[in-house]
């Protein structure tokens, strides 16, 4: 589906429909009031009335926030695609034309690789008018900003929704290759015998028992004149089945996301360097597969960690937290960033705290994480801040090693994974560091604001705009 933006009146525009939003005032004095009110339009809350001998879609809207426009964009064109309709044409203002592209871009999309038959959209194109003269260069350049990010978006939905046999750890460093190529990124890829001689055992125990290798992937993308260096580190599990700590069936099915904030860090510096952006970002990702086996690490196992630690090993499904240990280390001791930040799917206990829409958001620097909540605010992004304690943090001691991957008690497990990753931030970075759980708000079976059913690009919107606010 294409979208463009025209410098022109909204009648001047030529499509088979025409999208209008109206507030309750102005659906009062709308000269197609009579035959809005015939069809039994109210300009309630989220109602659209299609008017196919006027070719209108009316959307009602109560306020003019982002997330409305979003949303009512998001249903106008599903109704419109359900009928039919090939090309459309919307009104827009400096003020909606995020929430616009956004609720075309990201909420018309649809995964249909593994469909034999895939159904064309009839929709082809959405036509954005400048109907009320606003300056255009700020406008086109407002427009193609938001592109490129729900493209971005897109580009990480794609990923996530690929099975486990076709999106393994190498197929994660093809992708990865191909985008470097692409975007002009460097790219550096690690294979076991690399991992081996970094001393990245954590990673390597994970992956073990997979015949489907690891791989820790490291792309750059470094303008001339950098504001800030940025490191981003994403926990990409390709599958997780628990390994000998085994999930049960149903927990099991879904466990393809577990790669969701690894695809986003590929996703971010995707956008960062579409966008040109004056910062230099580096992105790592834990490629690997938990699974059984023969070889397969255990619980009672005792790992050593990139940066010297010792964990041991009470629960082999708390794998996500080894990977990004070894990752993390490598991560600090590769890059000296202002910032580093972490994505991954981590606790189903983050869903249990903020429920299935909201990333998790924490660390030690409350100023930063109030940033990020603000980022995530005006992206269109749910965040929760979980806040750390002295008390959470005991739950994880060991008796045995330096820590435990899992705590002794079963409450607040979002912030207790945190904590353990804490164990692998330097002294230096502490400061510096900030941990998404995107567990719930990665992936979705069932359609929500501008998400479709499978991965939802999590972590995207936001991180281009906490970048783009807090790196000028
Ligand atoms: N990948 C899961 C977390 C997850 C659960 C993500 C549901 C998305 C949806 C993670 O590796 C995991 O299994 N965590 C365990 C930790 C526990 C063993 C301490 C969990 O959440 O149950
Ligand atoms: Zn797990
Ligand atoms: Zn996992």
């Amino acid at each position: 589906m294409n979208v463009a933006l025209y410098n022109q009146p909204l009648s001047s525009l030529n499509a088979d429909l025409t999208i209008e939003c109206v507030t309750t005032a102005q659906f009062e004095v709308h000269p197609l009031k009579a035959l809005l009110t015939q069809a039994g339009f109210k300009a309630e809350a989220e109602q659209l009335c299609t008017l196919h001998e006027h070719r209108l879609l009316v959307c009602a809207i109560t306020d003019e926030s982002s997330e409305t426009y979003r949303c009512v964009m998001t249903s106008a064109l599903k109704t419109a695609m359900n009928y039919g309709y090939a090309s459309l044409k919307v009104a827009i203002t400096q003020a909606s034309l995020n929430s616009l592209v956004e609720g075309a871009l990201l909420g018309t999309y649809k995964f249909e690789s593994y469909k034999s038959d895939p159904k064309n959209s009839p929709l082809k194109e959405i036509l954005f008018a400048n109907d009320s003269g606003a300056d255009f260069s700020t406008l086109e350049s407002l427009f193609n900003q938001s592109v490129t990010i729900a493209k971005a978006t897109n580009f990480v939905r794609d990923l996530v929704n690929q099975t486990p046999y076709d999106m393994t750890p190498q197929a994660m460093a093809v992708v990865a290759d191909s985008l470097a190529s692409s975007n002009n990124l460097e790219c550096t890829i690690l294979d076991v015998n690399g991992l081996e001689s970094e001393g990245m055992n954590a990673m390597l125990a994970v992956g073990r028992a997979s015949i489907n290798p690891p791989r820790l992937i490291h792309l750059t993308y470094k303008p001339a004149n950098p504001k800030k260096i940025i490191t981003l580190v994403g926990k990409g599990l390709t599958y997780d089945s628990g390994g000998l700590s085994l999930k049960a069936a149903a927990s099991m099915v879904t466990m393809k996301m577990d790669k969701a904030g690894g695809c986003a860090v590929m996703g971010i510096i995707k956008a960062v360097s579409e966008l040109k952006l004056d910062i230099e970002v580096h992105a790592f990702v834990g490629a690997v597969e938990n699974m059984i086996g023969g070889n397969a690490y255990k619980p009672d196992d005792v790992l050593r960690a990139k940066n010297g630690k010792t964990i041991e090993v009470r629960n082999t499904d708390a794998e996500g937290r080894l990977v990004l240990a070894d990752v993390l280390g490598y991560a600090q001791e590769n890059v000296k960033a202002d910032y580093i930040f972490d994505y991954a799917t981590l606790t189903g206990a983050c869903m249990v705290a903020l429920g299935p829409y909201t990333t998790g958001v924490m660390g030690h620097n409350e100023s930063l994480k109030q940033e990020w909540l603000n980022a995530a605010e005006v992206s269109g992004e749910y965040c929760g801040n979980l806040p750390f304690n002295r008390h959470l943090k005991k739950l994880i001691k060991s008796d045995l090693a330096d820590v435990c991957n899992v705590s002794s008690k079963p409450y607040g497990g979002a912030i207790t994974a945190a904590l353990f990753l804490d164990n692998f931030i330097d002294e230096d970075m502490k400061q510096k560091w900030v941990h998404f759980d995107i567990a719930g708000s990665a992936y979705t079976e069932s359609a929500w604001d501008v998400h479709t059913y499978g991965g939802t690009g999590a972590g995207v919107r936001m991180s281009l705009n906490w970048l783009m606010e807090n790196c000028k």
